[in-house]
């Protein structure tokens, strides 16, 4: 009897099974959004693509089996569940398409969704309303990266399952306050609405709240912080960048013992650090850079706490710089503070720091030894401070130094020839550091964005991203009091791409070795005493754009050669004791010595003087009007010839 129930079971499931597809209002309404996402496609030229985007889309077939459609799996009924219907714009003729919110007003009557992705969509309109209040499964709701404006509806704040809600990169430009009041999102963990235009306050009813990720960076928000914020242990991730925030940190910032990361700058926070931060064990993440905080002692980084990153620059600290910082912190950034004094820091048990960046602050006190034991550094920026004292050569045991930036500090002595052993400039690391560092807990992901470095790169300030930092190479040694001459030892550092030892006391000759520094695309050599002739290794150099070799003691032939010719920007050879070439117009004596007939290259020269088209003194051009008639010179070439020919050097 039991056998025979259990075979009739079997049967009937047999049965029933092809009919266990989804319902036909859900299909007709997927069928409806396919028809409007047509329909707003305007040109007729792409037909197959269109087709090829839903093909499986037709109302033949289980809505089941469709592509970007996932159906619930419970026996009995399958409904329509989970729709990804992202990054369609991509697939679509763009010129052509103009998606608008109405094309969601289809999918509103599919009642079971609990997972909706409509982002990269360029959808424009305002959200409708209504349609929301249908969805009241939802559990994930992506509407990221549309063009969707107006507010944000209160609809959205009944959804009672919804734990993650997307709706960053749009154009929202208020939350309604009386959501407080009304808000079911009781489940919610992840709430982003960065890249938004909203105005006001920080949502009180939102601190109050248990949210895991609160993304709010780039919008227009202002006011100080809730300090209930911080009493949620739930809060894993804050990001508030780039808004208008004032005011100091709630002093119970300590008691978000879960956070992560803590990313508040670029706003107008103002005041201590509170000393709770410490208290931050899980703490990966600090960025308080480019605010008004100030204080002349930081609180203490090095024994609770274990960021990996702390970037603090930009702000307005003060005092010695004594905190000590945690042993896994990999980059940390003062820059741009009114820090003074010694660094008395205990940096020596740093043991992963990548990048020492503290520039443009009052930095004073011998150039600090222990920064050679830490042996991970791959950027050190001590640019603009007051470090006296000499280059110790213990600094060549930084292998893996690929930036090194001591310009403009008191800086005396020799360079230090050991600089060729920096093998992090012979051959820069394949391993990028990467400029985001990735968050996941077991239900989502974010990622935070370093700061990019701010450097002297060819002649100004630039910001350079982590991502390339495998590419940078840089030396920088301006503006110090270095003497003795340039070693010939840097040859070795191929990777270089920047060097500069500007305005500094050096003298003796210009080591040819550095026609070996292959990468070199700037070289700044200006204001000190170095003399003799610009050596010709130098038209080695393919990828030199900047060479400043004014204010010092130069003389003779400035070499040409492809590169070299395109240099020719006077200020950068001015002020020195008899140079002459084509770049700067000035005739050499040996091009029209009588006694001596020039060779046949210094004749292509002189083509290629006209070819960049110099009109150099009225005189000289007489001068050698005559030597020409005097037969001195062999009559010149079609430029035609001459012009093919350079170009097959090159
Ligand atoms: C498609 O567009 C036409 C004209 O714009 C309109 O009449 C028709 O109802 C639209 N169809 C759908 C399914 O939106
Ligand atoms: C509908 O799609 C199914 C695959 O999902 C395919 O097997 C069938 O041939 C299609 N029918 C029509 C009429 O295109
Ligand atoms: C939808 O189906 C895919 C593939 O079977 C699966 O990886 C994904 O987890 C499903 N999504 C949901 C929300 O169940
Ligand atoms: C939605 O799709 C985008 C891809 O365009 C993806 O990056 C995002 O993670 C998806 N959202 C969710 C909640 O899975
Ligand atoms: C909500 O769903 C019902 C069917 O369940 C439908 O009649 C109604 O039009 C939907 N509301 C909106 C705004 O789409
Ligand atoms: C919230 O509700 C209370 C009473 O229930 C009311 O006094 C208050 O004004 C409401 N606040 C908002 C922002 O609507
Ligand atoms: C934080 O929580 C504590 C203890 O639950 C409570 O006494 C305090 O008032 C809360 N502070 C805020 C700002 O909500
Ligand atoms: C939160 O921080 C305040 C001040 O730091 C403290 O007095 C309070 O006990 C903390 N509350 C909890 C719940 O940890
Ligand atoms: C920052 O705050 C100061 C006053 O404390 C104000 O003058 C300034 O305009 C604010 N800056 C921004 C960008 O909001
Ligand atoms: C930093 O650490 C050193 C030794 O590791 C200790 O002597 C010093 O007091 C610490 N500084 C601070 C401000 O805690
Ligand atoms: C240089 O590095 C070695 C180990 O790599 C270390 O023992 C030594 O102390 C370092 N020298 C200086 C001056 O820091
Ligand atoms: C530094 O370079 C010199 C030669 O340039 C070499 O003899 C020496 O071993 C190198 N030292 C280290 C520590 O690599």
């Amino acid at each position: 009897m039991a056998k025979l129930s259990l075979l009739l079971l079997l049967e009937l499931l047999i049965f029933f099974t092809p009919s266990l597809s989804c319902p036909e209002y859900q299909k007709q309404a997927l069928l409806n959004f396919k028809a409007s996402l047509i329909n707003s496609t305007t040109t007729t030229s792409t037909e197959g693509q269109r087709v090829l985007l839903f093909e499986s889309w037709n109302s033949s077939s289980d809505c089941c089996n469709w592509e970007r459609v996932n159906c619930s799996s419970s026996l009995g009924s399958r409904t329509v569940i989970a729709l990804y219907l992202n990054d369609l714009v991509d697939q679509l003729p763009r010129e052509h398409t103009v998606l608008t919110s109405n094309i969601l007003t289809p999918l509103f009557h599919i009642r079971s969704l609990t997972h909706l992705n409509v982002s990269k969509n360029k959808i424009q309109g305002e959200l409708p309303s209504d349609g929301f209040a249908n969805l009241t499964e939802l559990i994930s709701l992506d509407l990221g990266s549309n063009d969707f404006f107006g507010f944000i509806p209160s609809q959205l704040f009944q959804l009672r399952y919804l734990q993650y809600l997307d709706m960053s990169s749009n154009n929202f430009h208020d939350i309604p306050k009386e959501i407080g009041n009304m808000t079911e999102l009781r489940h919610l963990q992840f709430l982003d609405l960065s890249k938004n235009h909203l105005e006001g306050m920080f949502p009180q009813w939102l601190a109050e709240m248990e949210v895991g990720f609160i993304i709010l960076s780039g919008n227009k928000l202002t006011g100080s912080l809730p300090p209930s914020l911080f009493n949620s242990t739930y809060l894993n991730i804050l990001s508030l960048s780039q808004n208008k925030f004032y005011g100091q940190l709630p002093s119970n910032i300590g008691n978000a013992t879960y956070l992560m990361s803590l990313m508040l700058n670029d706003n107008n926070f103002s005041g201590k650090i509170p000393e709770s931060i410490s208290n931050l064990r899980t703490l990966t993440l600090l960025d308080l850079s480019k605010n008004k905080f100030s204080g002349n002692s930081l609180p203490d980084f090095s024994s609770n706490i274990w960021p990996q990153i702390i970037d603090l620059s930009s702000n307005e600290f003060s005092g010695e710089i004594s905190t000590n910082f945690s042993i896994l912190t990999r980059v940390l950034s003062l820059g741009k503070n009114k820090f003074s004094g010694i660094m008395s820091t205990n940096l020596n048990n740093m043991r992963q720091l990548e990048c020492l960046d503290i520039h443009d602050n009052k930095i004073t006190g011998e150039f600090p030894d222990f920064i050679c034991q830490i042996s991970t550094l791959r950027i050190l920026n001590l640019r603009n401070n007051s470090f006296q004292g000499s280059i110790h050569d213990c600094i060549s045991n930084l292998t893996s130094l690929q930036i090194l930036d001591l310009s403009n500090n008191r800086l005396v002595g020799k360079i230090p020839a050991k600089f060729g052993n920096f093998t992090g400039m012979i051959k820069t690391s394949n391993e990028s550091v990467g400029d985001v560092i990735g968050f996941m807990t077991t239900s989502f992901s974010f990622q935070g964005k370093i700061n990019d470095l701010i450097l002297n790169w060819k002649k100004s300030t630039q910001g350079l991203s982590w991502k390339n930092l495998n590419i940078y190479s840089l030396l920088d040694l301006s503006m110090n009091q270095l003497s003795g001459e340039i070693p010939t030892t840097l040859d070795s550092l191929k990777a270089l791409k920047t060097f500069n030892v500007s305005h500094n006391n050096l003298y003796g000759r210009i080591p040819a070795s550095l026609g070996d520094l292959l990468n070199l695309e700037s070289l700044d050599l200006s204001h000190n005493n170095l003399s003799g002739s610009i050596p010709q290794e130098l038209a080695k150099l393919q990828q030199l754009s900047i060479l400043d070799v004014s204010n010092n003691k130069l003389a003779g032939r400035i070499p040409g050669g492809s590169q070299m010719d395109t240099m020719n920007d006077p200020n950068f050879y001015a002020n020195n004791s008899g140079l002459c070439g084509m770049q700067i117009r000035v005739p050499c004596p040996e091009d029209f010595s009588p006694t001596k007939p020039p060779k046949v290259e210094s004749k292509e020269r002189w083509f290629s003087w006209e070819g960049v088209g110099i009109g150099y003194a009225v005189s000289f051009i007489i001068t050698v009007g005559i030597l020409y008639l005097a037969k001195y010179f062999v009559p010149a070439k079609p430029p035609n010839y001459h012009r093919q020919r350079r170009r097959r050097r090159i």
